[in-house]
């Protein structure tokens, strides 16, 4: 291997590196007060941790090459100084202020702030947007749309097991517990679309269990947010008619509600909507109508373990026009 190439290989580990610290699921690249607060912590537990290393490696140096013919600092001083009263300042100071930031971070009394509730489910996100007196207005599923500097109040619960709602880039973790509603605020002060992901390992399928909140000007979020209140529209052109009939008849919408056509008994993903989400299954793949096919024909070779059962028996025929009609439902 030549010089050149083994040279190449630490900057080329710094990348790769690096490259994790940017993008859209980072809680090292903040934008919102909560993460901001979180990775200003972060940061100076990071760099203070450093700062001790250094001293206590120096402290270790001066120890096996101080002149042995002077005399040694008294042990109890520097056990108490060191042992004592550091750690005490250092310790006491990190919990005055995380607790201070804790305090922020859970700051819910805001009157007409937007509210959400999120729901785990193994393994996708139910979504509702609740009115003044916590009622659903909005039911949706794995994509949170949120208006852009405005502190948003969520509440989440879980249908199943342990969950943790987390997007790094607007604010810490919060665990779905069973029996318990937890809450955390989010808030992004610019534009973006931001990853969130399941942060408790929940099941097989823990891994695919993201979602994405796009933080967005006021007035297309109230926009988003009328549309999505709408019922689905009914299908204009032959193939999506034929795709809704499908739905009916093998049995889709018996797990999932489209508003307008009927509302499902058993607990799936709201698709209403479903053609203005970004991702589907939960973040594991682009909402495109080959993968919705593909999703709907092998899901349990996509996604094992999922709610959603295989229809390997449906025809291709079958399949387009089911995503046909998926497919106008904007
Ligand atoms: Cu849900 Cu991990």
């Amino acid at each position: 291997m030549s010089k050149k190439q083994t040279t190449g290989w630490p900057a080329l580990a710094a990348v790769t590196a690096l490259s994790g610290c940017e993008g859209i699921q980072s809680a090292l690249t903040p934008q919102g007060p909560a993460a901001r607060a979180i990775a200003e912590i972060s940061w100076a537990m990071f760099w203070g941790a450093a700062a001790i290393l250094l001293l206590v490696m120096g402290l270790a140096l001066y120890a096996v090459y101080r002149n042995p013919h002077k005399k040694p600092p008294s042990a109890n001083a520097v056990i108490v100084a060191g042992g004592v009263l550091f750690p005490v300042a250092v310790l006491s100071a990190l919990l005055a202020w995380g607790v201070q930031a804790m305090a922020n971070l859970r700051a819910f009394e805001h009157d007409g702030a937007v509210r959400i509730e999120v729901v785990g489910n193994q393994w996708w996100w139910d979504v509702h947007y609740l009115d003044g007196a916590g009622g659903a207005v909005v039911a949706t599923a794995n994509e949170i749309h949120i208006p852009l500097a405005t502190p948003v109040h969520v509440s989440v619960r879980t249908n199943d097991v342990i969950h943790s709602f987390w997007v790094p880039k607007l604010a810490g973790k919060i665990d779905m517990v069973p029996g318990r509603t937890n809450r955390i605020v989010l808030q992004a002060d610019s534009p973006g679309v931001f990853r969130g992901q399941c942060a408790e390992f929940c099941g097989a399928q823990h891994a695919r269990m993201a979602l994405f909140v796009i933080a967005e000007p006021v007035e297309s979020y109230r926009a988003w947010l009328a549309h999505q209140r709408a019922p689905a529209p009914a299908p204009a052109d032959p193939a999506a008619m034929r795709g809704r009939d499908a739905f009916v008849e093998h049995g889709c919408i018996a797990c999932h509600t489209v508003r307008g056509l009927g509302a499902a008994r058993a607990r799936g993903p709201d698709l209403t909507h479903v053609a203005s989400r970004r991702m589907l299954a939960a973040g594991t793949f682009d909402n495109t109508p080959d993968n919705l096919i593909a999703f709907i024909a092998r899901s349990q070779q996509i996604k094992p373990g999922s709610g959603m059962p295989s229809h390997p028996h449906l025809d291709q025929a079958t399949l387009q026009a089911l995503a046909a009609y998926l497919g106008s439902l904007r």
